[in-house]
């Protein structure tokens, strides 16, 4: 068994022990895999057909993992299983339909699952819609597509995370989550003025309780953590206009995307994912936040310091909350 490396630089502090690994921001997805062999693991991505989910799709099927995308538009990933089916090596791609706004569709994804899963990718998103926008269940969408979806789905998949003995679960957060704790009063903006921003942060944190509240699985085997994958010019951007592109450096005047120096590749915003979810680096490691591909520190609320994970993502009593909220929204799906 690989050693963790763990860090005590915030032991003072009386957190635990940070964990940092060799690679940092630049690494790609394959470079933090580089010789580990998934030949016999299965993985599932969801969102695996574009941006950050397409090139973690890519490494883990190069390391040999039958990868299944799942996606609400399965058309939309044929050229990279297409792709992948010419690679010698690699394991067996497919796609497999799911919609995460409807909480039906991800237990039926469960319900039709065979056989044990060893990696499960929570990585479709969206981001700022400009407008509150409802799903058919009454929820706000970001927060039913970026974390109710998958709560549905990762619940469904749990008996067969657990038939393999040593499942991970991976979920694509965001730097966004950090000024913005969980509202339980009104997480759907019933009352409060709707602000896109603060509707994503709210999903990205309900995303990094779910894996403190996941430690409940740890004695099936299955670890859970979470992540920032920096940022990424992707198809994310596209309830943006340009005006807000501009404001944010990454649009010229010609409306050509203009990413700023410490932008990512989406092969490098993929590295953490693929980490969390293949490495022996972090093997037996859960309920943490990483970013860079290192366990990232926990900052204040009040902090102004960039990254990081705020301390009300990390807190117990809001993860088990946050469990039991979504446990009681998805009665009867
Ligand atoms: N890019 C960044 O800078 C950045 C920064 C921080 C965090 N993230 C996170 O990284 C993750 C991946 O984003 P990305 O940048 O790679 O953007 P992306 O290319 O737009 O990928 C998001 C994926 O999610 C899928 N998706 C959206 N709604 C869905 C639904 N209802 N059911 C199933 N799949 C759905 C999308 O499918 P469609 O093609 O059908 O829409 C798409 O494949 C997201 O969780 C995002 O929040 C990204």
């Amino acid at each position: 068994m690989t050693t963790n490396h763990l860090h005590p630089r915030n032991a003072a502090n009386g957190e635990s022990a940070l964990l940092t690994t060799p690679f940092g921001p630049r690494a790609s997805a394959g470079e933090v895999i580089d010789g580990v062999d998934l030949t016999g693991r299965r993985a599932v991505v969801t969102g695996g057909a574009s941006g950050i989910g397409a090139a973690t799709v890519r490494a883990l099927a190069v390391a040999g993992a039958e990868v299944t995308i799942a996606t609400r538009r399965p058309e939309s990933a044929e050229p990279l299983v297409r792709e992948l089916a010419t690679v010698g090596g690699a394991g067996r791609v497919h796609t497999e339909a799911l919609d995460l706004s409807d909480p039906a569709s991800a237990v039926a994804f469960a319900r039709e699952w065979r056989g044990p899963l060893d990696i499960l990718v929570a990585n479709a998103g969206i981001m700022a819609l400009p407008t509150r926008t409802l799903t058919a269940g009454g929820w706000e969408a970001q927060f039913a597509t970026n974390h109710l979806g998958h709560f549905a789905l990762a619940t469904g998949l749990r008996t067969a995370m657990a038939d393999s003995g040593s499942a991970r679960i991976v979920v694509v957060s965001s730097g966004a989550h950090r000024d913005v704790p969980f509202d339980f009063e009104d997480p759907h903006f019933a009352r409060r003025p709707y602000d896109p921003w603060v509707a994503y942060g709210q999903s990205k944190t309900a995303g990094v309780l779910f894996t403190v509240g996941a430690r409940r699985w740890e004695a099936d085997g299955i670890t859970a953590n979470a992540l920032n994958p920096g940022y990424i010019l992707t198809r994310l951007q596209r309830h943006l206009d340009d005006d807000t592109m501009r404001s944010f450096g990454v649009m010229d005047d010609a409306g050509n995307l203009t990413p700023l120096p410490y932008y990512k590749t989406p092969e490098q915003g993929a590295a953490t994912s693929v980490l969390l979810a293949a490495s022996p680096l972090v093997e037996d490691i859960t309920g943490r936040y990483f970013e860079d591909n290192q366990e990232a520190p926990t900052v204040r609320d009040d902090d102004d310091q960039p990254g990081g994970v705020g301390a009300h993502a990390l807190a117990q009593e809001a993860a088990d909350r946050l469990w039991e909220y979504s446990t009681e929204a998805l009665r009867g799906a």
